[in-house]
């Protein structure tokens, strides 16, 4: 990952961004909606939140995360890694044969794309399984929003603006008086709205409107195609911040989370499997630096948790139900364990991108659900095939 180009034009632009933010928190909701009546004939969609599950058959999702595309646009070196990590994906996708992909965040590296529209780079992330017919879910990681950073070659020596807008890119200001270039990000709102619009696959919400600019909160059910009423689990997406707001799940998040689990699975019955990008602080308890629960499995220590920046009670309620099975979380790109942590496990997926930083070898995190009776079993399917870190999460040890 290129550094981080703090300046006092990224200060302004990002204030400017938040303004244009508040402003348009309306409009997308309008022109989504306008789309949605016009496919809404369609016998099944994702609108009722509702995944099938053949009797007797399993449901694959595979986890991709910190794809990072978009990454600096103005070098031959950052195109190349799309397409590396295009391959990556299609290579996933050909061999596990997945019914489900989660984009679990960092999908794009907004603070590296010189354009207006980071929507265009997330089409591309999304391609390999649109193109395959796989339905889909996404939530927003630290990158997806961030406001562009100017990189210092684009400064003159002084590091000091005059700088100039490179080719292409999308310069407001220019046609507002020639001031120069200015910066508007794409905000969640924005980039939710594109991928729903463009994709009849996907399964992506917008969250509840109380809890913006919080975006990716929403629930899936999984239910057996023969009876619709018995449902095999509940997903949880819910957006752990970062970008354009502090890095947390916060207490409106939680009590969201605890009013729907309540509504939906009141007896706790059906499990639950939840999906964040950013690890919470119980992932740095559970594996502090050279100790772990002999369960635990994959990936450890190569880098440090950077865990959430506080802990606002979403972890109690998760502790407090023994349906939660597992919690998966992307954003550390070394790391890709599980380890058991009370009633549940906590999980990295495995950073799937050529983006981002880091050289480790690339792959995606698979689960496997199956019902009746309910389990939960995952490992890991490398870029090159290789599979490991197999573990049983439905069951509080690891299967041997
Ligand atoms: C953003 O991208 C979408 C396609 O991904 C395109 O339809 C739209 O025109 C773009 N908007 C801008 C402002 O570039
Ligand atoms: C800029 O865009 C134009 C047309 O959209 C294209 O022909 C040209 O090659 C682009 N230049 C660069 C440097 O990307
Ligand atoms: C989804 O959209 C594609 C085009 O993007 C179209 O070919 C397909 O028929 C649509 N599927 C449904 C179920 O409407
Ligand atoms: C969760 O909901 C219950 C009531 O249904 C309430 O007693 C409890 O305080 C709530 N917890 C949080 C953290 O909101
Ligand atoms: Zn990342």
């Amino acid at each position: 990952m290129s550094p981080l180009h703090i300046s006092a034009i990224s200060l302004i632009s990002l204030i400017l961004r938040l303004i244009l933010t508040v402003h348009s928190y309306n409009s997308p909701l309008d022109e989504l909606s306008k789309t949605r009546r016009r496919i809404s004939h369609r016998t099944s969609t994702p609108e009722d939140s509702t995944l099938h599950v053949q009797p007797g058959s399993s449901f694959k999702v595979a986890l991709f995360s910190d794809l990072h595309f978009g990454e600096d646009a103005w070098t031959e070196w950052g195109p190349r890694q799309d397409v590396n990590s295009i391959k990556v994906m299609s290579t996933v996708l050909d061999e596990e044969q997945p019914d489900f992909v989660v984009y679990l965040g960092d999908v794009v590296t907004a603070n590296n794309i010189p354009i207006q529209n980071s929507s265009l780079y997330w089409d591309q992330a999304i391609s390999p399984t649109r193109d395959r017919g796989i339905p889909w879910a996404s939530v927003f990681g630290n990158h997806d929003d961030m406001p562009f950073e100017w990189p210092m070659e684009w400064f003159s020596s002084t590091g000091i603006p005059p700088l100039h807008c490179p080719v292409n890119a999308s310069c407001p200001g220019e046609s507002e008086g020639g001031k120069g270039c200015s910066f508007k990000g794409t905000t969640r709102l924005e980039l939710m709205m594109n991928e729903l619009k463009m994709n009849n696959l996907s399964y992506s919400k917008f969250g509840p409107k109380d809890l913006w600019p919080s975006v990716s909160n929403y629930v899936l059910k999984l239910s057996s195609t023969d009876d619709p009423e018995s449902v095999v689990a509940y997903m949880y997406f819910l957006d752990s911040g970062g970008g354009s707001y502090p890095e947390v799940i916060s207490n409106a998040q939680a009590e969201w989370f605890n009013r729907t689990s309540q509504e939906i699975n009141p007896n706790s019955r059906v499990s639950e499997i939840i999906f964040w990008h950013i690890p919470n602080q119980a992932y740095k308890t559970v594996a502090p630096r050279f100790y772990a629960h002999r369960s635990c499995i994959g990936s450890m220590f190569v880098e440090k948790v950077s865990a959430q920046e506080a802990e606002t009670g979403m972890m109690k309620l998760l502790e407090g139900r023994s349906s939660v099975k597992a919690v998966f979380v992307g954003h550390n790109h070394g790391l890709d364990w599980c380890c058991p942590y009370k009633n549940m496990w906590l999980c990295y997926a495995r950073h799937s991108g050529y983006g981002g930083y880091g050289n480790w070898p690339r792959g995606a995190r698979i689960l496997e659900i199956t019902q009746q009776p309910f389990s939960l079993k995952s490992w890991i399917r490398m870029e090159d095939g290789y599979v490991h870190s197999e573990v049983l999460l439905s069951s509080s040890t690891r299967k041997e």
